[in-house]
């Protein structure tokens, strides 16, 4: 697509708040949901964007901070990249910690300078709501009882309720950008679609903590006492992770609770963890989730709504993003020209590169997590595929190139 020639999208008209019209229909205002939206209006096609949360709340939604080259790239030749490129942290390598020792997988030198950009979710929210608001678009927050309408015709509609009243929005296309628990992905036909699911036998808890983070780049850490992560936001706000059993509940782990076990497992002779006040905490499952395909009559599915990732690979705002550019590029062609050839690929297109980063989080998180049923076996056998990875230049590569973004030959 090319960006430079970008033309303004009319701004939808909504004198009746009860029967709208656009072109493409958004549920969703997370990641892929506006960053659709963007990629559509610099494509001069109207969308309308719907959300159930409030825009504080997905402003300040604490998730993904990981972007790789291609995601950075993106936000920059779009046009919302300015805050990203001022406050984002630029890393060009990761550490793997194991057997008290660091050991750095260099990005720039295995990947042809490649890197990855340190940069909260929330901001990239909070940048592409800020720039479709300014350019007069809509998005509706706090919507309710959303429904979708002759997906498999050609004139799908998207119904709900916004401050009480009932509206719906009839449009071509629907764009089912509204996460793992939406709607959009329900509402196709049971038969339909195919589903791979892999539930893991631990979760993540995170916590958001205000002191510098004591590593300036990310290390992940093997531990016997299972994974550490450590992360950050900003040269002031550290991002940490613990694996911890999959039913823990968050109301255990105060937060002297959390730290030692963070000093524990990430401790080495010479170097020292710092402290500070945590100033936000959860827990999240680590599941892997595919539906194939992606598309069902004129819905498209995007993003989360489509499939998930264990975090180990920060790879799911990435997808997120991969997704929406290649449904934008395929509906500006079909609507410039009425032909679906790559409507009707889409969905093809973006499994392949979706599976490549569900066999990435998979190996990244068998490599550095302790399972329910290791025995000393299977940690050895964990210790020497960590060892051949930072020895073996085509192993540290392999993890390189598929950490900052495998770029496929053709799309
Ligand atoms: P979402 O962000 O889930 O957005 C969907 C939106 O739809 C939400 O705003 C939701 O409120 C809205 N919605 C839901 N239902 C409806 C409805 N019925 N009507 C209207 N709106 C609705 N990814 C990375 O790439 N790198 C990382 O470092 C990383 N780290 C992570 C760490 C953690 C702890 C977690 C939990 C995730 C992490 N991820 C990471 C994954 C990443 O956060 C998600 O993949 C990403 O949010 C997907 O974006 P999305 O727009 O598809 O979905
Ligand atoms: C994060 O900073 O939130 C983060 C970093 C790397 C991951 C997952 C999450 O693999």
């Amino acid at each position: 697509m090319d960006h430079r020639a970008a033309r303004t999208a009319a701004v939808p008209v909504l004198d009746d708040p009860r029967r709208v019209r656009t072109q493409v229909a958004i549920i969703g205002a997370g990641p892929a949901g506006l960053m659709l939206a963007h990629l559509l209006s610099l494509e001069g096609i109207e969308s309308i964007v719907i959300e159930s949360r409030s825009r504080d709340y997905v402003e300040h939604r604490v998730r993904a901070g990981v972007l790789e080259q291609g995601s950075a790239d993106l936000l920059d030749a779009t046009g919302v990249g300015a805050r990203m490129r001022r406050e984002g942290l630029v890393h060009h390598g990761i550490h793997l910690r194991f057997g008290g020792g660091d050991h750095r997988i260099d990005f720039g030198a295995l990947t042809g300078g490649r890197g990855i950009t340190v940069y909260g979710q929330q901001e990239i929210v909070k940048d592409l709501v800020a720039a479709r608001v300014a350019a007069g678009h809509p998005i509706l927050f706090e919507v309710s009882d959303v429904q979708l309408h002759d997906i498999v015709g050609e004139h799908p509609s998207v119904s709900f309720r916004l401050d009480g009243a009932a509206t719906t929005i009839e449009c071509d296309i629907i764009a089912g950008c509204d996460g793992f628990h939406g709607v959009s992905r329900g509402s196709i036909p049971a038969g339909v679609l195919t589903t791979y699911e892999h539930d893991y036998p631990f979760a993540w808890l995170g916590i958001l903590a205000g002191v510098a983070p004591s590593s300036e780049e990310l290390i992940y850490c093997y531990h016997e006492r299972g994974f550490a992560l450590l992360s950050m936001r900003s040269p002031t706000v550290s991002r940490l992770y613990l694996q911890v059993a999959a039913d823990e509940r968050i109301a255990d782990w105060p937060d002297a609770r959390i730290w030692a076990e963070l000093q524990t497992r990430l401790a080495r002779d010479d170097w020292s963890l710092s402290e500070g006040p945590v100033i936000e905490k959860g827990i999240s499952a680590m599941r892997g989730f595919v539906v194939a395909p992606m598309q069902f009559g004129r819905l498209f599915l995007s993003g989360d709504a489509a499939h998930i990732v264990p975090p180990t690979g920060a790879k799911g705002m990435n997808l997120a993003l991969r997704d929406v550019s290649v449904l934008a590029e395929a509906a500006a062609a079909f609507f410039k020209t009425r032909n679906a050839r790559l409507l009707d690929e889409y969905s093809t297109n973006c499994l392949r590169r979706v599976w490549r980063a569900q066999h990435f989080s998979w190996w990244m998180t068998s490599m550095l997590h302790r399972f329910p049923d290791s025995d000393a076996y299977h940690a050895q056998l964990q210790l020497a595929q960590l060892a051949y990875t930072v020895n073996s230049r085509a192993a540290s590569m392999s993890l390189a190139e598929n950490y900052v973004g495998y770029e496929w030959a053709t799309t």
